[in-house]
């Protein structure tokens, strides 16, 4: 069976003036790993990045794109190419859920900036996307299982894999993460601390299994 993944990784920017953007710690690591593990495997992986400073993985092609927005029109366009086989759309990036209203064409002086920043929403990727099947990512402070099942609904996915960012040696530009498989049919499985490269492994054989 031909199988494609497409990928989500690091953060999105969205920026208010050319000098000044609003954004978060995503590194990439996770969503690189699941890219690297993917190729190893002779999978065709298109890997939709923010700006992040890692290296493409060997086999994997690239898309580099800055907004929320960005990210969207990139990976509607990779769903939109014909693939004779299964996809699979999944979603580690951290999507800045909000953007600044009105993008200035020039850099502010701060004496014609207002203390109150006007945000409007992004759209949700993961939520968005048809036509695949999905395994998105919840990155939340406290262990709240709970809301990952609530997302793996909301969002129709297959799996949400959650983690705890607060949790040692889990989170933000860590090389390990701590994370527990949430599947779409209630079953859940907690997996020790592993790499981010190991967890890639175990995500690409979820991808086969199913
Ligand atoms: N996601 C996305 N597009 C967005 C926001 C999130 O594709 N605009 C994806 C993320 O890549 C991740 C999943 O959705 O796989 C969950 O992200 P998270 O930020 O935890 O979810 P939100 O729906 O933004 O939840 P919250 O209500 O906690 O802010």
């Amino acid at each position: 069976m031909k199988r494609r993944f497409i990928i989500t990784a690091g953060p999105t920017r969205e920026f208010l003036d050319p000098v000044r953007f609003l954004s978060n710690p995503s590194t990439g690591r996770m969503g690189y790993a699941i890219a690297r593990a993917a190729a190893a495997k002779g999978y065709e992986v298109e890997l939709v990045s923010g700006p992040v400073a890692l290296r493409t993985p060997k086999g994997v092609v690239r898309h580099d794109v800055v907004s929320a927005r960005d990210m969207k029109r990139s990976v509607d366009l990779l769903l939109k190419q014909p693939f004779d086989g299964k996809t699979f759309f999944i979603a580690t990036a951290a999507v800045a859920d909000w953007r600044p209203k009105k993008i200035a064409a020039k850099k502010l002086k701060k004496s014609e900036m207002s203390s109150v920043l006007e945000l409007e929403r992004n759209p949700d990727i993961l939520k968005s996307v048809k036509g695949a099947i999905k395994i998105g990512f919840a990155a939340e402070t406290g262990s709240n299982i709970e809301e990952a099942q609530r997302k793996c609904r909301d969002k129709d996915a297959a799996m949400i894999v959650f983690n705890d960012v607060t949790s040692p040696g889990a989170g933000f530009g860590t090389i390990t993460n701590r994370v527990v498989f949430v599947c779409a049919d209630g079953r859940s499985e907690v997996l020790p601390l592993m790499t981010k490269d190991a967890i890639g492994r175990r995500i690409v054989k979820f991808c086969e299994a199913l």
